[in-house]
């Protein structure tokens, strides 16, 4: 491969223009060489900046050009088929979260890349926080001993992203915060802890603010305005239980809104130590020195930019330098893992691991 990376990115919506920026941080070995979005405005935008990027309103034509790596940044309803265009076209693909909008398709977005030989790295931005690399080297080294327990919480009070939208119709999205936001999370839980083996799962979502629509009272919206004529058939909140086996368990709660405080954290309980892990906050690692409980608080810098660190490891990865950041089977086994939240829910009973049907979800 020359030494110039090329870059092409699908979507050019809010995130397709973080990975622009992202990318172009890299510096001169990294080169954004083509744009595409169905809307001109979107690739004219990026005209002046990129002079030299070619630009496709059509994204197949992009992933037959001269690019070695593609962003998939377009809503999920599209990641299936762009994903495995640019796999088919022996491109690497990094593929924004969620992977798909359920696990039949994210499985044949991984059989795309063993069968091309592509790279293809999971958009999980959450793994590049330095507090979870440093518990990731903490898990490693084995001063948390046996993790038995892991919760995830993340709760907004209200941050139901475009309301009527496509974030709020199934159809388009595959669900709501679970696939939104509990992707990342059960993602980095479960990167950290190395516990990718769930058992079974217990699960219930509600949807309690979203159906209200002009009775929704909000402060603020990611992706809005609200389109009140829209649809809202996705859930606004989730709460479960998931086992690892004998081993250890999970507990969570995702939610878009509810009548609490916003919340957000996720912790590891194992028997040597313990901590949580809070965007932007430090790190307190719980366990016993001396025969007393004592606090280790790390020093490190929390400011790194998260989406050029995953642009650099993507980079890395076609370059062969290393694995993908997140990989393929991992994504499979976060979107089964949702996949069987929500069936759970339906049947409302305890579900084995993966069991969703001889249909899928
Ligand atoms: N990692 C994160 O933290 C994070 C944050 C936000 C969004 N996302 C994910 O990124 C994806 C995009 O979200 P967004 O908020 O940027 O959405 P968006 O609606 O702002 O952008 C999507 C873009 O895709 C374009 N598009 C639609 N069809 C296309 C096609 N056929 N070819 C090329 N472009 C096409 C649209 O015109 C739009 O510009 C979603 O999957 C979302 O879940 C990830």
């Amino acid at each position: 491969m020359s030494k110039k990376v090329k870059i092409g990115i699908v979507g050019l919506g809010a995130i397709g223009n973080v990975h622009v920026n992202a990318f172009q941080a890299l510096g001169p070995d990294v080169e954004i060489a083509a744009l595409s979005d169905i809307d001109p405005a979107k690739t004219n935008a990026l005209a002046a900046r990129f002079p030299k990027a070619a630009h496709f309103s059509d994204y197949r034509d992009l992933v037959k050009s001269d690019v070695d790596g593609v962003v998939v940044a377009v809503g999920n309803v599209l990641h299936k088929e762009v994903a495995i265009a640019a796999l088919q076209a022996k491109k690497a693909a990094l593929l924004e979260k969620p992977m798909a909008m359920k696990s039949r398709e994210a499985e044949a977005i991984q059989n795309a890349s063993r069968k091309s030989g592509a790279v293809l790295q999971v958009g999980m931005v959450r793994r590049q926080m330095p507090a979870a690399r440093i518990v990731k080297e903490y898990v490693d080294k084995n001063y948390f001993g046996s993790i038995y327990h892991i919760r995830a919480v993340l709760i907004r009070r209200r941050g139901i992203p475009g309301l009527g939208g496509w974030f709020t119709t199934k159809s388009a999205s595959g669900g709501g915060p679970m696939i939104d936001l509990g992707v990342h999370f059960f993602d980095q839980v479960m990167w950290m802890s190395g516990l990718w083996k769930p058992t079974h799962v217990s699960a219930r979502t509600y949807a309690k603010f979203g159906p209200r629509m002009g009775d929704y009272r909000y402060v603020g919206m990611w992706a809005g305005p609200a389109k009140l004529d829209g649809k809202f058939d996705v859930e606004d909140y989730s709460t479960g239980f998931v086992r690892f086996g004998k081993t250890a368990t999970m507990s969570f709660e995702i939610a878009w809104a509810a009548n609490v405080e916003d919340q957000s954290y996720v912790e590891l309980l194992g028997d040597k130590a313990g901590t949580r892990i809070t965007e932007g906050k430090t790190v307190t690692l719980f366990t016993e020195h001396e025969n007393r409980p004592a606090d280790i608080s790390p020093q490190f810098d929390s400011n790194a930019n998260l989406f050029e660190c995953q642009a650099r490891a993507f980079v890395a990865a076609i370059r062969g330098e290393q694995p993908p950041a997140a990989t393929g089977p991992e994504g499979v086994t976060v979107m089964k893992l949702i996949d069987s939240i929500y069936a759970s829910s339906e049947r409302g009973c305890e579900i084995k691991f993966g069991d969703l049907g001889p249909e899928g979800r």
